[in-house]
């Protein structure tokens, strides 16, 4: 028998029981004591990533031990890959899932398999999940989750398709979008939630220009995967927030999505999410207005998915500080009185904490002046919501004082680099020249999130303090181009989105293969047939012309081609709508390779919610070699949750070191780590098998700055 972490007193009761020897509860329970689940993706559904199990505590955490370590059977050598996964325990089943987005079912305690399921069938196709969604009605035992543009229904214990559900086990989320134009992408790889026997999805979307749909949030039947309701996150005509957009935007616009995934007040039947910026990502001028919902934290009424309230954190996007995340379900105290919260994290660093019912403020919000835009058509908006507290979690505004102090080479290496350079503070839009942007649009924070301790109301955040720079470009095409040229163009426009400019993108913390060395990999004929059918998370680009697509090889394949081709015989004229594109997000680093601003680079915050103030804020991460020149730690750039528990502890991976943390929780001190052989670009589950406590990570690396990608997930108890 298992029970949730729903009930957290009552395990908390067992839990502190269990940890104590001799203590025995009532004979008949005994049992229960034995397992405490890890039922929902990141602990429960307000996503507070908190566990009350303290069997592995502060002082004995020294002693954890690596009891198995699961290597993934699809992974690709050489394959720029990732897990991302937070793993499922659920009546006494372990759930993981791996670099080809099977799931595998097995023991908590040996990783024995118990069954798997490939939603690719042996293609080899591969793709990101975050999270899997647990439904359980008597018998039936069901699990759900993105692949591609589909959601899946699998019977939990037989680890088959359910074929009730959507179209023979699977939901295409690309219909029934109440979207005229085409919808290429519409695929969910983080939390959905369900209330009520509704499934409720938000998703990432196409968001290049002219193949942009919008991300509206939706709830399905759990049993049939029937369309329930629909929530506009770009408003039509005569409904609320229309006007805070050029009146045909919502027919052409896409993004305000839900990619982050979605936590649920069950209590209240309140759902609540935080949506990304609205295309094209940098000039909005098609899209004159606020632009709500995008960029929102959005709570609706989970049976109808009627707005209750919104909170918009940047007006007019221009920078694609997306939400990343969901808001956190929090409680605080202040002046006495016990409120319902949730905390919004932030690429830009900022922590909106709002009143969970009314939205409002808790710590108060100022709306400050900030740049306008130099580029034509372009209207940004002229303030932007600055929370009073807490502070903001990251660096913000970079100037030459904040440039880096490594060494006298790097800092005069970088002041050099900074001459051709443009310095202003957050929201200042990007122009014509190139803009140092801080904190970077992969944040401050990303897709993990905060924990919640609700024993002491104290949130834990990490953060990433890295600058990049952007500037812009006209869009125009020249009239006649060579066909690598034409390529290049349309790699630029749509490719880089994902795949980056140079070296591989990292979108949002996943990654995608680097495709400037697609040639030494893959064959013409290879990469055409992707092109074209497109392949796991990689949407079709059937709809381009045949020359458009030959133009792409020619690019990607360094051919050389002095035959011109007039671009009025092209199809790829959309530009002409967007007038304005940016040149791409560009890391900018020292001529070592580390971050153009001072140190730290990546931190771990512990902040007091009663009060907004912070207790610490810790280095998170270290460069081995900098530290064997005698550096501390200088914390590096970061993407994975971290896990508070009633033991006193923090765990966290997310670092490019490879390793997986314990801190302290009360000083923030390093308590333990361990040496993985892939950065932990993921959160970590915890929970208790059969009286004992296990903490599991994904280690899968993946070229996040190069880092390697690796096969594992490891699992860490106390010796027997
Ligand atoms: C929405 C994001 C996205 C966009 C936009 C995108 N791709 Fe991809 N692409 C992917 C993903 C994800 C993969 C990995 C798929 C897999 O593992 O099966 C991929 C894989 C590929 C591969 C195989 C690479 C390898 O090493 O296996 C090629 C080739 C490719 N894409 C070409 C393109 C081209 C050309 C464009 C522009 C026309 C493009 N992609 C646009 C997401 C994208």
């Amino acid at each position: 028998m298992s029970l949730t972490l729903d009930s957290s007193l009552f395990v908390l009761m067992l839990a502190a029981c269990a940890a104590i020897s001799g203590c025995s509860g009532p004979p008949e329970k005994s049992a229960i004591v034995e397992d405490v689940d890890w039922r929902r993706y990141n602990g429960d559904w307000g996503g507070a990533k908190y566990s009350a199990l303290n069997q592995i505590n502060r002082t004995n955490v020294q002693e954890l031990e690596l009891v198995w370590r699961f290597r993934v059977d699809d992974f690709v050598e050489g394959r720029n890959t990732a897990i991302q996964f937070n793993p499922l325990m659920v009546n006494g089943v372990l759930y993981l899932v791996t670099v080809g987005q099977k799931i595998v079912a097995m023991k908590p305690d040996t990783a024995k398999k118990i069954w798997e399921f490939d939603p690719y069938e042996e293609s080899g196709a591969t793709g990101k999940t975050r999270a899997i969604v647990h439904w359980e009605d008597g018998n039936d035992e069901r699990l759900f989750y993105g692949v591609a543009n589909k959601y899946l229904c699998i019977d939990a214990k037989t680890g088959v398709l359910v074929e009730s559900f959507g179209d023979q086990g699977r939901l295409d989320l690309t219909q029934n979008l109440d979207h005229d134009g085409i919808v290429r992408r519409f695929d969910s790889r983080g939390p959905a939630v369900i209330y009520n026997d509704l499934l409720i999805i938000g998703g990432s979307v196409g968001e290049g220009p002219g193949q942009a749909n919008p991300g509206h949030i939706r709830a399905f039947d759990v049993r049939t995967g029937e369309r329930k309701w629909i929530f506009h996150t770009v408003p039509h005509p005569g409904e609320y927030g229309y006007d805070t957009w050029s009146p045909e935007s919502y027919k052409y616009v896409g993004g305000a999505n839900a990619w982050g995934g979605i936590t649920l007040d069950e209590e209240r039947g309140m759902v609540f999410m935080g949506t990304g910026s609205a295309t094209y990502d940098h000039w909005g001028g098609n899209r004159i207005g606020d632009n709500l919902f995008a960029n929102c934290v959005l709570a609706l009424d989970a049976e109808t998915g009627e707005r209750i309230w919104h909170y918009q954190t940047v007006h007019h996007d221009l920078w694609d500080y997306d939400l990343p995340t969901p808001p956190t379900l929090i409680t605080l105290t202040k002046d006495g009185r016990e409120i319902d919260a949730v905390a919004q994290p932030s690429k830009m660093g900022h922590l909106f904490v709002l009143d969970r019912e009314t939205g409002e403020p808790i710590f108060g919000v100022e709306e400050r002046p900030v740049p306008p835009s130099e580029i034509p058509g372009e209207v940004a908006a002229p303030t932007q919501p600055f929370p009073i507290k807490p502070v903001a979690y990251t660096d913000q505004d970079f100037t030459l004082d904040d440039v880096t102090d490594l060494s006298p080479e790097s800092r005069a290496y970088v002041l050099e680099q900074l001459k051709d350079f443009k310095l202003g503070p957050i929201f200042t839009p990007p122009g014509f020249e190139k803009l140092v942007m801080s904190p970077q649009f992969n944040g401050g924070s990303e897709w993990p999130g905060a924990a919640f301790d609700p024993a002491d109301n104290t949130l834990y955040i990490n953060s990433s303090n890295e600058a990049e720079w952007i500037s812009m470009r006209e869009a125009k095409m020249e009239d006649e181009l060579a066909m690598p040229e034409l390529g290049e163009r349309i790699y630029q426009a749509i490719c880089s989105n994902c795949h980056g400019l140079d070296s591989g993108g990292i979108i949002n913390g996943v990654e995608f293969p680097a495709l400037r060395t697609v040639k030494e990999r893959l064959s013409r004929e290879e990469v055409m047939k992707i092109i074209t059918e497109g392949r796991g998370q990689m949407p079709s680009w059937a709809s381009f012309l045949e020359l458009e697509r030959e133009a792409i090889l020619a690019f990607l394949f360094d051919d050389r081609h002095d035959e011109m081709i007039e671009t009025e015989n092209v199809q790829f004229t959309w530009t002409g709508d967007i007038p304005y594109l940016s040149t791409g997000h560009h890391d900018f680093h020292d001529q070592d390779g580390y971050p153009i601003n001072k140190r730290p680079w990546g931190q771990l915050h512990s902040i007091d919610m009663n009060s907004g103030d912070f207790n610490w804020s810790v280095p998170l991460g270290t460069y081995a070699e900098l530290e064997a020149q005698g550096l501390p730690p200088t914390g590096t750039f970061n993407i994975g949750g971290p896990v508070v528990t009633a033991g006193g502890l923090v765990f966290i991976g997310a670092t490019l070191d490879e390793r997986f943390r314990a801190f302290d929780k009360e000083s923030g001190e390093e308590l333990w780590y361990y040496q993985m052989d892939g950065s932990g670009y993921a959160t970590p589950s915890t929970f208790m098998y059969q009286g004992r406590q296990y903490v599991v990570i994904a280690g899968g690396g993946g070229s996040i700055h190069q880092t390697p990608s690796s096969d594992s997930y490891y699992c860490f108890a106390l010796p027997e």
